[in-house]
């Protein structure tokens, strides 16, 4: 067992999809059983940041809470918390954004994303932009250094907001002493980024997904929506250029994927792809997705949980951000 600290979050809004089973949660929750030091917590103060709609928000975090439960996270071993029960977090983020350069968030991406958009709409370029979106980054480092994490994994998309914690880290060690662990992003290389009913990597933001735990019906219906080209029955098809294998792959063993292989080189027909599968899919989620519903209709539960889970966590950040506090003079 390793010493190393691992740690990710995940935003609280929207509802959780293959893809986010796939890439984030499922392999999280794999790495929880070989390493003793695991925090998995929600995300929400980042999620004001994209939406504010109180239900939505409240609705998202009993929803991916329940996700990693009935996924089997084990809740004895690592931490899981919800961001907004730990205000050190949030009073860490005053520490690190007054160390933090203001050309550092210039270059995130998320935000340049956003001036970009504005300039070519001919528009003023920080139209919509808050401060909260321009400071994500720093939320971000605090949650990350908060805890001292070695390892952080990410999508590719986040790798940008690890370095930019790493480098605050370093410019607040410099400043005040060696209170943090310089993190690094971790990106698994064979964890899938999984494509969505239209052949994109599924994503919120391009309406594609397929929810996690839709009931069974509605799951063999929304995969039998995956678009495919219009090759017949019978004739050969590429594996590598179809959404419907780069699915089933994120699912299957290596030798069912060969086997499947074996079928496309047949011929298989799209049809008869899509319920294969629908089968693979399914059976893996059975069982989860009753103990999700079970879950859902048990919100005091889930609570439960979240709390045992902060005052673990704060055993840690209490005493942390005292120490930090006196650091920098407070
Ligand atoms: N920004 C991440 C995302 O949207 C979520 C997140 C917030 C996170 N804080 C984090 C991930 C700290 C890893 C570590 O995907």
């Amino acid at each position: 067992m390793s010493k190393q600290v691992i740690l990710t979050g995940i935003t609280t809004t929207g509802t959780p999809h293959l893809g986010n089973f796939a890439g984030a949660v499922g392999p999280a929750i794999a790495m929880s059983k070989e390493h003793d030091n695991c925090f998995f917590f929600l995300a929400d103060y980042h999620a004001l940041i994209k939406c504010q709609e109180p239900a939505r928000i409240i609705q998202s975090r009993q929803e991916i809470a329940a996700t990693w439960l009935a996924l089997g996270l084990d809740t004895d071993k690592a931490t899981f918390y919800r961001q907004s029960d730990i205000p050190e977090i949030t009073q860490l983020m005053w520490l690190l954004t007054c160390v933090t350069a203001k050309g550092l968030m210039n270059r995130a991406h998320a935000y340049k994303a956003a001036v970009d958009d504005n300039t070519n709409n001919q528009e003023d370029p920080d139209k919509g932009i808050t401060m909260g979106l321009f400071s994500y980054p720093v939320l971000m480092a605090a949650d990350i250094l908060m805890f001292n994490a070695h390892q952080v994994p990410v999508g590719r998309d986040q790798i940008q907001h690890v370095e930019m914690a790493r480098d605050i880290a370093q410019r607040f060690n410099y400043l005040y002493g060696e209170h943090f662990v310089l993190p690094e992003a971790k990106i698994e290389k064979n964890v899938a980024l999984l494509p969505g009913l239209d052949g994109r990597k599924m994503s919120k933001s391009y309406n594609n997904t397929i929810p996690l735990f839709l009931p069974e019906k509605q799951l063999r219906k929304s995969i039998m929506k995956i678009v495919t080209d219009s090759t017949e029955p019978g004739v050969p098809k590429d594996p590598d250029q179809s959404t419907l294998y780069e699915m089933y792959k994120a699912f299957a063993t290596e030798a069912e994927c060969a086997e499947i292989r074996k079928a496309y080189a047949e011929g298989i027909a799209w049809g008869e792809m899509k319920q294969v599968l629908f089968e693979k899919v399914n059976a893996i989620l059975t069982e989860p997705r009753e103990k999700y519903n079970e879950l859902m209709a048990n919100p005091e539960y889930v609570e439960g949980i979240l709390l045992k889970g902060a005052e673990r966590a704060r055993e840690h950040t209490v005493p942390f951000i005292a120490q930090l506090q006196k650091a920098v003079g407070l």
